[in-house]
């Protein structure tokens, strides 16, 4: 995909206002995880950033060549993640790994990597920065932004499986999108992450979060279900079809793992995040019943080009797996403000 001429010039005023910080060319932007925190972006501006991610890339508006994977051990990942963003002049790459046994084997989080930003003008790069806070950030938006179009109205019961870094960011501005929450229910097979979860969130947030007994007590008693635990190449499903009723809003960051595979097949809406990468997956071994039929793009969704939910009866599921240009959207915000704020370390090329 290449820069429209209408773009041209607005693309070299954007190259000069960062050669006004940062010598192109000689130096590189280095930000810390710790870096990345201290950038000042709200909650807000990063639903709205991936938001717009999203509505870029189903309208065909970004070149992202599918992801590169390596899987050393079982459900193990690197992906080589790039994407070019030519409206938001912003090229990139996420070299991000998922590793589900680090916080046993190594104490650390399982998602790791980092982002190399370059200059589309040149070529040069002009950033390297952590991907995990980033990608936490991005990841949860993603599903607040699906749930913007594909909750029912006035929610007021949500479930989230899975309390490690993910899960936790999506319980965080819940209520952003779901304000007319009354009750959390949060589910970890580590009972201890679930409590952290509880006694760091419950204190900023207006709903009360609840430690579910069990699958099927939370799958049961919520009408929006988000999980962000481990995305398996096997078929182990601990939620059972008949658990689900129709209505209910399903949104998963890690493929099919948890799920018995008849419920995606029955569900009246199943959209994903991208329909190339669906495809890719099943190249992997992720879908070994096949996918259900693509409802849409949660992109061509959002973008107001196919309808999300039409009535309280539908069974809807998104899978919305991740996207590279999900993270170039807020890469480009937060390469801007740490050059504003000074914040970072330049390094000579
Ligand atoms: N879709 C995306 O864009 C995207 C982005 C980042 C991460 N992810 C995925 O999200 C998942 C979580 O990532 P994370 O960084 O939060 O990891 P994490 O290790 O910080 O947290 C995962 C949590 O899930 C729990 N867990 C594991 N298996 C479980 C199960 N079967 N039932 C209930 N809880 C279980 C763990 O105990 C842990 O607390 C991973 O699968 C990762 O690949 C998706």
């Amino acid at each position: 995909m290449r820069l429209p001429d209408a773009l041209k010039e607005a693309a070299e005023a954007y190259r000069r206002w960062i050669l006004e910080c940062l010598p192109i060319g000689k130096e590189l932007l280095y930000l810390s995880q710790d870096h990345v925190k201290q950038v000042p972006l709200t909650p807000a501006e990063v639903l709205d950033l991936t938001e717009k991610a999203l509505i870029a890339y189903s309208a065909q508006k970004v070149d992202m060549p599918s992801k590169i994977a390596l899987h050393p051990l079982a459900d193990t990942f690197f992906h080589a993640m790039p994407a070019y963003v030519p409206e938001q002049f912003v090229a990139g790459i996420k070299w991000g790994s998922c590793y589900p046994r680090n916080r046993e084997q190594f104490g650390v989080p399982q998602a790791q990597g980092l982002i190399l930003l370059s200059d589309h003008l040149s070529g040069l790069p002009l950033a390297v920065m952590d991907c995990k806070y980033i990608t936490e950030l991005r990841t949860a938006a993603v599903t607040y932004t699906a749930i913007k179009y594909l909750a029912p109205k006035n929610v007021e019961t949500f479930g989230m499986i899975g309390c490690g870094v993910e899960g936790r960011q999506h319980v965080r501005n819940i209520l952003s999108v779901l304000p007319g929450l009354k009750t959390i229910y949060v589910y970890d097979i580590f009972e201890k992450a679930a409590d952290a979860l509880i006694a760091d969130l419950q204190p900023c947030i207006g709903a009360q979060i609840v430690k579910a007994a069990s699958y099927e007590a939370l799958v049961k008693n919520t009408q929006v279900i988000a999980s962000a635990t481990i995305a398996s190449e096997g078929y182990n499903p601990v939620i059972k079809d008949e658990w689900i009723e129709k209505g209910k809003t399903i949104l998963l960051c890690e493929g099919h793992t948890l799920y018995e595979d008849p419920v995606f097949k029955r569900a009246d809406k199943y959209i994903v995040d991208s329909r190339e990468q669906v495809e890719q997956f099943v190249q992997y071994g992720f879908y070994p019943f096949g996918h259900p039929v693509i409802h849409a793009e949660t992109g061509e969704v959002a973008a107001g080009k196919v309808r999300g939910r039409e009535n309280t009866e539908e069974l809807i599921i998104a899978n919305n797996f991740g996207m590279a240009v999900d993270d170039m959207f807020v890469v480009r915000a937060i390469f801007d403000r740490a050059l504003e704020h000074r914040i970072g370390v330049r390094l000579p090329l």
